[in-house]
């Protein structure tokens, strides 16, 4: 599969109306196709106001001060309809509440492709695939309330995933999951990449979970970007990183050991890493 750039922040900065201050501030960026890019910082850096530029809920649904330009998918996300952005960007919220609200799964991911004007044909098969990949069919009858967390997650995935989108963003999915729940939720991400070709932005605070899945790693501080870069360069122990980031336990280990002199072939972020170096 060829690499293309496929979202492009161009000087981007946003304010929202209520605060004086900027959120973003002059934020350049350029997101390549089939990569799974983790996007993290600590509360408040800006990574959720960087999503929905990203998904035109800036500023279709946010107001404020908007300058320079977001491209995603050759169109410019300022000027562009929002239907024209839900046929390429899937974004499936933090909290799944908030995302699914129809009275049964099969209804619920039955929604989006609706509203996309799909012929009720195309809806059943499109509706029957998604459940069989997240192994959600036998809940299609279910009410969300008779959902588990992760069940509400995937079926909130499944509403994203039936409409088919290139670009899948997520703003922290595994935030109320189990750790063995988010494993699974990962592994299914890491696939939908892999295998499907999809391009994956998601914002994780629990990076021991995702950076073995990720090709990029950006950083953001403060609304600017700090790093931007493969896992592995961002946590060289020859750099600095922001302290409130909560670096992997294995990487933390690796950077006090590189700084002592102990030789490793590359920067270690995560388990099987470590694991390889000591063994080597
Ligand atoms: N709708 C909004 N109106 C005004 N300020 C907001 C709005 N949403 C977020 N903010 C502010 O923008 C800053 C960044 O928030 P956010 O993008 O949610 O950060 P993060 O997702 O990294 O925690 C915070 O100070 C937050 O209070
Ligand atoms: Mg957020």
């Amino acid at each position: 599969m060829s690499v293309k750039e496929l979202i492009r922040f161009n000087n981007f900065s946003f304010r929202y109306n209520s605060r004086d201050d900027k959120i973003l501030e002059d934020i350049n960026l350029s997101i390549k196709s089939n990569e799974i890019t983790v996007l993290a910082g600590p509360t408040g850096c800006g990574k959720s106001t960087l999503l929905r530029a990203i998904v035109g809920l800036i500023p279709n649904m946010y107001e404020g001060e908007y300058t320079g330009d977001v491209i995603v998918d050759g169109i410019k996300i300022r000027d562009a309809e929002i239907k024209e952005i839900a046929k390429r960007v899937g974004f499936v919220f933090q909290n799944p509440e908030n995302q699914i609200f129809m009275f049964s799964v099969e209804r619920d991911i039955a929604f989006g492709l609706e509203n996309l004007g799909l012929e009720q044909e195309i809806i059943k098969k499109r509706i029957s695939k998604i459940m069989k990949t997240l192994n959600i069919t036998h809940l299609a009858k279910k009410a969300p309330h008779e959902l588990s967390d992760g069940q509400k997650q995937r079926t909130a995935l499944a509403g994203v995933l039936a409409m088919e989108p290139k670009i899948l963003i997520l703003d922290e999915p595994t935030s109320l999951l189990d750790p063995k729940t988010a494993m699974e939720f990962m592994e299914l991400i890491n696939k939908l990449c892999k295998e499907e070709g999809m391009s994956i932005i998601i914002v994780e605070h629990r990076l021991d979970l995702v950076l073995k899945y990720a090709d990029k790693l950006i950083v953001l501080s403060e609304g600017k970007v700090i790093s931007d870069d493969t896992p592995e360069n961002v946590f060289d122990y020859k750099k600095d990183i922001i302290p409130e980031l909560s670096v992997p336990f294995s990487t933390k280990l690796y950077r006090e050991l590189a700084k002592n002199q102990m030789k490793f072939t590359k920067p270690v972020t995560g388990v099987e890493d470590m694991i390889r170096e000591v063994m080597k």
